[in-house]
């Protein structure tokens, strides 16, 4: 290259690569980033077809499963760390309905997992995904009022009596994904007096973007977009752009009684999750690194952009860094594997 005979000289007090030459003075300049076992949430999907085991189109690796066949599968990751799951229900054989009745219905695949893992995972945390569109003949994630708006007190009602359904049935966590305004503290007061507020916590899906394309894979995954139906969920999802609202949404739920927060996508929501952090610190926060995320860093290694695993703990780390807590990941058998073999 063509030098123009400048010296650059950096003052000494400037020289910073002293300060991580080696592995474990490198390891020193990182904060609060470890990756344990118990900082993992698997995302499970479980279907009314008891002994399914499904492969899904838009997740690779990833799974549907009956209850019949759902124990044995989590009792192997529970060998390798895995602590705890966030249930999904999927409808094959119930009817989808405009109240969402397979829900927490007879022959709920959600209150039949919960009830077979409480009995042989005992060690095993079960948190709810607590919403309808998995279960709605529209494919929204509340009710809709006779002009086809959500119907936020219908919505309200009828998925705080969900919860209470889960709760009753022995999950540990219930998760409102749904965005209904004051669903937490509905659910809250549910809970209060069935008096199971002091054995089950309230986690809030409180941050949660509208984010059709990151979630599109998941939609194919529990069916809950009507075929050839594209529903839009801006109504009560949040604004992909906004921070303030995002704040306000965080502070409400926190106010309502939430137990723990969760900010969702992840990866491109990472300014939100340190703020969420900073302004509730005393809160666990949970971050969902979402199907969309899967599938594109799966497919993107897959062609060859990168090594897989190297990026899969090069994004969980750097969540851990924007002040996660816990992350929620389809990809936690891989990194519970990783965990293991660098024991
Ligand atoms: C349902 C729900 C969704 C996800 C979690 N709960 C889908 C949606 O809101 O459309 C997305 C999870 C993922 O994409 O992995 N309320
Ligand atoms: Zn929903």
């Amino acid at each position: 290259y063509h030098s123009v005979g400048v010296m650059y000289s950096v003052p000494t007090e400037h020289r910073l690569h002293s300060g991580y030459a080696h592995p474990l003075t490198r390891s020193w300049q990182e904060g609060n980033v470890d990756i344990d076992p118990k900082k993992l949430m698997l995302p499970v999907f479980v279907t009314d077809v008891e002994d399914a085991i499904e492969d899904i189109d838009s997740l690779p690796d990833v799974k549907r499963y009956g209850v019949a066949t759902l124990p044995g599968v989590l009792k192997d990751l529970m060998s390798k760390g895995l602590k705890s799951v966030l249930l999904f229900g999927v409808l094959n054989r119930i009817p989808k309905d405009e109240s969402g009745s397979g829900a927490d219905g007879e022959g709920s695949p959600v209150v039949a997992a919960i009830r077979v893992l409480r009995d042989k995972l005992p060690d095993l945390l079960v948190a709810c995904d607590v919403c309808l569109c998995a279960y709605t003949s529209t494919g929204h994630c509340g009710l809709l009022n006779s002009d086809g708006q959500h119907d936020n007190a219908a919505s309200v009602k009828r998925m705080a009596a969900q919860a209470l359904v889960y709760a009753r049935a022995g999950a540990h966590i219930v998760a409102p994904s749904s965005m209904s305004d004051g669903i937490v503290g509905a659910i809250k007061k549910e809970l209060v007096s069935a008096k199971l507020d002091g054995r089950v916590a309230v986690l809030s899906y409180a941050v949660k973007f509208a984010s059709s394309c990151f979630y599109g894979p998941f939609r194919s995954a529990a069916q809950s977009a009507p075929k050839g139906v594209t529903i839009s969920r801006e109504g009560y999802q949040l604004p992909v752009g906004s921070r303030g609202l995002a704040h306000r949404a965080a502070a409400r739920d926190v106010e309502e009684g939430a137990d723990m927060l969760m900010v969702k996508p992840g990866m491109a929501y990472l300014d939100i999750v340190r703020e969420t952090k900073d302004r509730f610190p005393n809160h666990p926060l949970f971050i969902y690194q979402v199907s969309g995320e899967y599938s594109m860093l799966f497919h993107g290694a897959e062609n060859g952009a990168f090594d897989l695993e190297d990026a899969v703990m090069e994004t969980f780390k750097c969540m851990r860094r924007a002040g996660a807590d816990v992350i929620i990941s389809y990809f936690t058998p891989l990194v519970l594997e990783l965990l293991n073999n660098h024991r």
